[in-house]
């Protein structure tokens, strides 16, 4: 797959500008921390698992200034940069994890000097993009089971290469699918309001020769009423330690609408997506955006300006909902309490 959603380039962050996508791939290159971090709040870089890879590298550029041989003024900077970053998107949990895992640099070298300091940082943004590639490559393999020959499987918003540095979580399990020989057709669903789904999981699929169909997000309850949809599958931006999971707007819908019509409902996402610290998904922040986002349609007013808008970025999808949640460390099924901490505590994380 020949998608290069984030690079590291010689001291710049070289990102698809993903709001030109389906038109036109171009990229942004980004040699300040301030650039980055607008790249993340403007969504030309998103989904869960890329944003941790950013927010690694953005605490490069923003170390890359640091001037001198005092460590406590290195560290004082690395923490202002690292609550920097944590600003840019607040749902996200593996932007804060890849922060958090940038951050304990310091504390494994304790001895270490500024040069030696920098050269780890660029080390563990190093191995944060690495595991997200074997990562996607292990969901991918795990969750390839589930999908059977001429299947039809229904998704929402971008979970693939473009959301990740490798093939990605929910589409990762369709291109492992399709390589093990399976052939079947994907149902995008559009992703109101900022078109993920539209504009960049059929680019995605269409690029990798899937048989591809987009709907608009009000058809999927029709469509599986018609009997037109065996399997259900999404990535995730957060997931309590219950289970529960905070996934793109419309996501929690599609799951009470696939629970409706027996229809199996999963969720393809990396360890790094868990958050320990929540036990249920009544505590993820949920961002809101602005209210233009509602109020427009691809730059174009579709609603009067002064109308009120409530805008949230993300539902949350109980976990009851959830068939099970495919992992890099294997498939997890209900009941979710129990064998999300046992899967963990086997594997050792
Ligand atoms: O607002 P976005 O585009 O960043 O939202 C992304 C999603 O909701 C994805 O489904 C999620 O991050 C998983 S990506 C593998």
């Amino acid at each position: 797959m020949a998608i290069e959603t984030i690079k590291w380039m010689k001291g710049q962050v070289r990102i698809i500008d993903q709001r030109k996508l389906p038109r036109q791939l171009k990229y942004i290159h980004c040699k300040d921390i301030r650039t980055l971090w607008k790249a993340i709040r403007t969504l030309s870089v998103r989904g869960a698992p890329a944003l941790g890879v950013a927010a690694a590298f953005g605490v490069l550029l923003g170390m890359k200034s640091f001037k001198g041989e005092d460590r406590k003024r290195f560290e004082k900077q690395l923490k202002s940069v690292c609550d920097y970053m944590a600003t840019s998107r607040p749902t996200a949990v593996n932007l804060f994890n890849a922060l958090h895992e940038m951050k304990a640099v310091v504390s494994a070298h304790p001895r270490a000097s500024v040069g030696e300091l920098k050269k780890a940082l660029e080390q563990k943004a190093g191995e944060i993009f690495a595991t997200d590639q074997r990562v996607c490559r292990q969901i991918g393999k795990h969750g390839s089971e589930l999908i059977k020959d001429r299947y039809s499987v229904l998704t929402v918003c971008n979970a693939g290469a473009l959301a990740t540095v490798d093939y990605g979580t929910a589409l990762g399990v369709l291109y492992s699918a399709q390589k093990d020989g399976k052939r079947f057709k994907v149902f995008s669903c559009e992703t109101r309001p900022l078109l993920q789904g539209a504009r960049l999981t059929t680019w995605e699929l269409l690029r990798e020769k899937i048989d591809t169909i987009l709907i608009c997000d009000n058809m999927a309850a029709t469509l599986m009423k018609q009997g037109k949809i065996d399997l259900v599958i999404a990535g995730a931006d957060r997931i309590a330690m219950n289970g529960d999971t905070a996934n793109k707007i419309g996501t929690y819908g599609l799951a009470v609408l696939a629970y409706h019509h027996h229809i199996p409902f999963y969720i393809a996402a990396p360890v790094s997506t868990f958050d320990r610290n929540i036990q249920s998904g009544a505590a993820i922040p949920i961002e809101e955006r602005k209210p233009n986002e509602v109020t427009e349609l691809l730059g174009r007013r579709t609603a009067p300006s002064q109308v009120k808008v409530y805008n949230p970025a993300f539902d949350v999808t109980d976990h009851q909902l959830i068939t099970a949640i495919i992992t890099e460390i294997g498939i997890i099924f209900p009941p979710f309490e129990q064998n999300i901490r046992k899967k963990f505590q086997m594997q050792g994380y």
